[in-house]
């Protein structure tokens, strides 16, 4: 056997600081109940300072089993025998079900934060681009015109619901471990509700064989990660299609683009990728972390150490990932023209002739079909995409009751300024959306 096969420290080092907390808040609930003199506690909780203080200097713990032991092994080194009471009325498994909960809820925080960071990000670029407009996709194909606001704001309520998501999780989190020890608690006299305070938790868990076999917590904050970045990847594959030379619809700031090592012209959007490419682990680490978890008899076993690395890397990922969002809108050249352009194309208001005839009294189905007809007749024969471009006589064939008054709504822009149903993409719709979003990141 490889000596660290069971260690965890090159890994779990970066709990420290969460289970020096933990450590402290324990030591001062045992000398409270008297299960430890207050001076014990006092050279004890000093010598976990100590630790800190340097670990936050940038100096490294020897290696150990795992970042428990290896405090507790300084702690002694530091200030002898005393040392060894910080651990009574406690068990690794107590001690690590705590230390995850406190990880995850500083992550979970610093996500909501970044996330609304993203989301102010999108509402800016949204406010800057009022007029610009752009074809809609269904199937990656032209439906109808839309407002690029319009558009981007649909990332903006995505990430609404990834941030309700971690709030969520948080509140379920909230409930300290501590103290159930090994699984069963114990017959010292120790205050659970004192640890729950001092650790900022709204009360201890129910049952101490759940405590310290729960890692739902965990199980949903990756989860939380893994939807948020799937709704990145779809942004930024967006991002990859719009700023290629077919369509050209945006440019990013050049910092989030490079180049390449051959062909001098490039500036790929190789953040974007990135994105795209990373949100696959955070997928990953789901299905990891729940198959972990799903054979294992309670209480805890040992395969939960292998919680860490899926945990820290979903919310590494997802973090430098909202960022590189938040730096795409903060950045990113619109190209009016080019998507105004491409609203000429694709028979993009076939919908609004169909509509037309349907106000006029025709069954939509019925309206549905001449106007499909009309469309495929240009098709086979090259006609102009662009309906406005249509002489009435040619409409005319198809329907007597398309008049003169069809043009304007011919207009891409004025096809989409009307769309004023609630969240739609008319300018009026439009404002109301963004004023509600703008209350939410309040
Ligand atoms: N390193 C362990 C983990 O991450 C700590 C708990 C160890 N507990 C035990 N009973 N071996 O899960």
């Amino acid at each position: 056997m490889q000596s660290d096969y069971i260690s965890s420290f090159s890994f779990d080092a970066r709990l420290a600081p969460y289970d020096i907390a933990g450590s402290i808040a324990h030591v001062q609930m045992l000398a409270a109940q008297k299960i430890i003199s207050a001076s014990d506690a006092k050279k004890i909780i000093s010598g976990l300072n100590a630790i800190e203080d340097d670990l936050e200097k940038g100096k490294k713990l020897p290696a150990a089993e795992d970042i428990h032991f290896a405090i507790e092994q300084e702690l002694v080194k530091r200030i002898g025998e005393v040392g060894k009471k910080m651990h009574t009325a406690r068990s690794r498994n107590d001690q690590v079900a705590l230390d995850l909960k406190l990880f995850t809820r500083t992550a979970g925080k610093l996500l909501v934060q970044k996330i609304t960071q993203a989301q102010t990000a999108i509402l800016n670029c949204a406010q800057k681009n009022p007029q610009v407009l752009m074809p809609g996709f269904t199937h990656l194909q032209h439906g109808q015109p839309i407002f690029f606001a319009h558009h981007i704001l649909a990332y903006g309520w995505m990430l609404q619901r990834d941030k309700e998501r971690f709030e969520d999780l948080l509140k379920r989190l909230n409930e300290n471990p501590l103290g159930a020890c090994a699984f069963a608690g114990t017959a010292f006299p120790i205050d659970r509700a004192q640890t729950s305070k001092l650790l900022n938790f709204k009360k201890p868990t129910e049952n101490s064989v759940d405590s310290v076999s729960d890692r739902d917590f965990i199980a949903e904050f990756i989860f939380a990660c893994a939807l948020t970045m799937t709704h990145l990847s779809r942004l930024a594959e967006e991002m990859v299609i719009w700023t290629s030379s077919e369509f050209g619809y945006v440019t990013l700031p050049d910092h989030l683009t490079s180049g390449s090592s051959i062909m001098p012209q490039k500036r790929n959007p190789d953040t974007a990728e990135l994105v795209r490419g990373k949100s696959a682990r955070t997928l990953g680490n789901l299905i990891q972390i729940l198959t972990i978890l799903k054979n294992l008899p309670l209480s805890y076993n040992r395969d939960m150490q292998e919680d860490k690395p899926p945990l820290f890397d979903s919310a590494d990922t997802t973090l430098a990932s909202l960022e590189i969002a938040e730096e795409i809108f903060a950045g990113l050249k619109v190209n009016a023209k080019a998507m105004e352009a491409q609203c000429k194309k694709g028979f993009l208001l076939a919908t609004e002739l169909a509509d037309y005839l349907a106000r006029k009294g025709v069954a939509f189905r019925a309206a549905h079909t001449i106007v499909g007809k009309i469309v495929s007749d240009l098709r086979s024969t090259h006609g102009p995409e662009n309906l406005e471009d249509l002489p009435l006589s040619k409409l005319k064939s198809y329907s007597p009751l398309f008049e003169k008054d069809i043009y304007p709504f011919l207009s891409p822009r004025n096809n989409a300024s009307a769309k004023n149903s609630y969240g739609g993409t008319g300018a009026k719709a439009l404002a109301i959306q963004i004023k509600n979003l703008k209350k939410l990141l309040k």
